[in-house]
């Protein structure tokens, strides 16, 4: 566990120092689970968001996507049931007053258990708990939480008071004169992009002539009033989810969700990320809408821990659509079913959901691209910090770097960076010795460093340094380009 943690830590830290993430506004402290992109970061997001968005819409027939506002009328929230049931259980450790999602409190007994080598036991309270969870039976949490003695991380104490549901939804006031009181006025900040896409199901049906199989993709900020915000941008209060939803006809849901499985699955694993990485965890406990649900688990560096959600979400968001807005939200679908010989006719598809947080996808990524490297030789200690990141989701691509920085070589790099600027991102350095730039790009994960030298201004070569194997070779400036676009992919 200690290395996990040193580990985490360091990945913290890389992130803070070379310019992925910041603490919100760190001046005055920073603002508890929320965080800033910075210039590398905000790159590396970008990435990983294009990737997935081309895989799930340019790369499909059937899927399009939209970019609804984050203010919906209230009423969504009450028909999807986020106002009545988009709670998790809380309990109050007395003495200390800190609140704990109970599942999370469990959750990270288990985890000490583990490193303890108890890892029966551990599955034994998490088996315990998640079937508690599934009958919502709190007294028998509680019990669950007293009978291991487990205790509150500030005050070390075991004093509990009895488990309480909280609504994980912020809400805010439409117009300038209401008071807060005024339930009419009140709108809540999306706690999930997925209903912007129901309530414009027959909207995109419609104009975009789709037809059943079909989907509607979305990325776009989420908020959640998350109780126990910790792990960095693991468990956030903004955050970023993407998330499609496939509208499909009633009974075919099984196949779909098994598809859907699969296919989010291998976008995964064709970033390169081994498959060991990831796993399945299907729902004990099911969400108010779904009759079936699992996670795709990644191993993060406190564990494995929930990636990305599939959940076949029946007709429940549609219909209660239909009933809340009295406004019909079928679809007529003339395929003839080989059962009659008739058209299929009105229906309200059911729905197979894929939502990942693009967050978490980002921790899932670098955490799996660190690494400390010993370069040490008999002769000499060394050492590097190396980002593995794919190309494709890499912030910089090329870093040119001159020798000198006079004798016309900065001019080379210029020119070498204009001729590449409009295909990827290229970085200029000329400061620091060539060792020291190679470490700083290693550390960015920049995969390809070119090296302008005195030789170039005779035949037009170039020094391209590899950034995983450190291999250097000598390649035409005219090479450069090709080289770069073949390991974006
Ligand atoms: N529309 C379904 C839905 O929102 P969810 O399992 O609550 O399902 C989907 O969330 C994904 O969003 C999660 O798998 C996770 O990646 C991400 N996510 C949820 N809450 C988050 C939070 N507080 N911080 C960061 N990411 C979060």
């Amino acid at each position: 566990m200690a290395n996990e943690t040193n580990q985490f830590q360091a990945i913290i830290s890389h992130c803070k120092e070379y310019g992925f993430i910041f603490p919100s506004s760190e001046i005055y402290d920073g603002l508890q689970a929320v965080y800033d992109y910075g210039q590398m970061g905000s790159e590396l997001k970008k990435n990983i968001k294009d990737y997935w968005w081309k895989s799930m819409t340019q790369l499909q027939d059937n899927i399009v996507g939209i970019d609804a506002a984050i203010f919906m009328h209230p009423t969504t929230w009450k028909a999807s049931g986020h106002v009545d049931n988009f709670n998790d259980p809380m309990i109050d450790n007395k003495d200390s007053k800190k609140r704990y999602r109970v599942d999370h409190l469990i959750e990270a007994y288990s985890d000490e258990l583990r490193v303890a080598s108890h890892e029966n036991k551990a599955d034994e309270i998490i088996a315990d708990m998640e079937q508690l969870l599934a009958k919502d039976d709190f007294t028998g949490l509680k019990k669950l939480i007293e009978d291991n003695k487990i205790s509150c991380a500030i005050s070390g104490t075991c004093n509990w008071t009895d488990i309480r549901q909280f609504n994980l939804m912020f809400s805010t006031e439409f117009g300038s004169t209401v008071s807060s009181e005024d339930a009419d006025n009140k709108v809540y900040l999306r706690p999930e992009t997925a209903q912007g896409i129901f309530v414009n199901f027959l909207n995109v049906q419609k104009t975009g002539r789709m037809k059943i199989p079909f989907g509607i993709a979305q990325i776009g900020k989420a908020f959640r009033n998350e109780i126990v915000a910790r792990q960095f941008i693991f468990r956030m209060r903004e955050f970023e989810q993407m998330e499609m939803q496939f509208f499909i006809r009633p009974g075919t849901q099984k196949e779909w969700y098994e598809k859907w499985k699969e296919t989010r699955l291998n976008w995964h694993k064709s970033l390169g990320i081994p498959a060991e990485k990831y796993r399945f965890h299907d729902h004990v406990k099911l969400a108010h809408y779904a009759d079936a649900a699992c996670d795709i688990e990644f191993e993060f560096p406190m564990g494995f821990k929930e990636l990305e959600g599939i959940h076949s979400r029946t007709d429940f968001d549609l219909k209660q659509h239909q009933e809340y807005s009295k406004k019909k939200q079928q679809y007529f679908d003339n395929d003839l079913d080989p059962a009659t010989g008739k058209p299929y006719g009105n229906y309200i598809p059911y729905v197979i959901e894929t939502s990942i947080g693009l967050d978490r996808m980002f921790l899932a990524v670098i955490s799996h691209a660190y690494e400390e490297q010993d370069l040490s030789t008999p002769e000499k200690p060394d050492s590097r910090v190396v980002l593995h990141l794919p190309t494709k989701l890499a912030p910089i691509k090329m870093a040119v770097l001159p020798l000198n920085k006079k004798d016309g070589l900065p001019e080379i790099a210029g020119q070498i960076i204009n001729e590449c600027r409009g295909d990827f991102r290229c970085f200029y350095e000329e400061k620091d010795s060539i060792g020291r730039r190679y470490r700083r790009m290693d550390a960015l994960g920049t995969p390809f460093c070119v090296t302008v030298d005195y030789q170039t201004k005779d035949d037009n070569t170039v020094t391209i340094r590899h950034r995983d194997s450190m291999l250097q070779e000598r390649v035409a400036i005219s090479e450069l380009k090709r080289i770069v676009l073949e390991s974006i992919g």
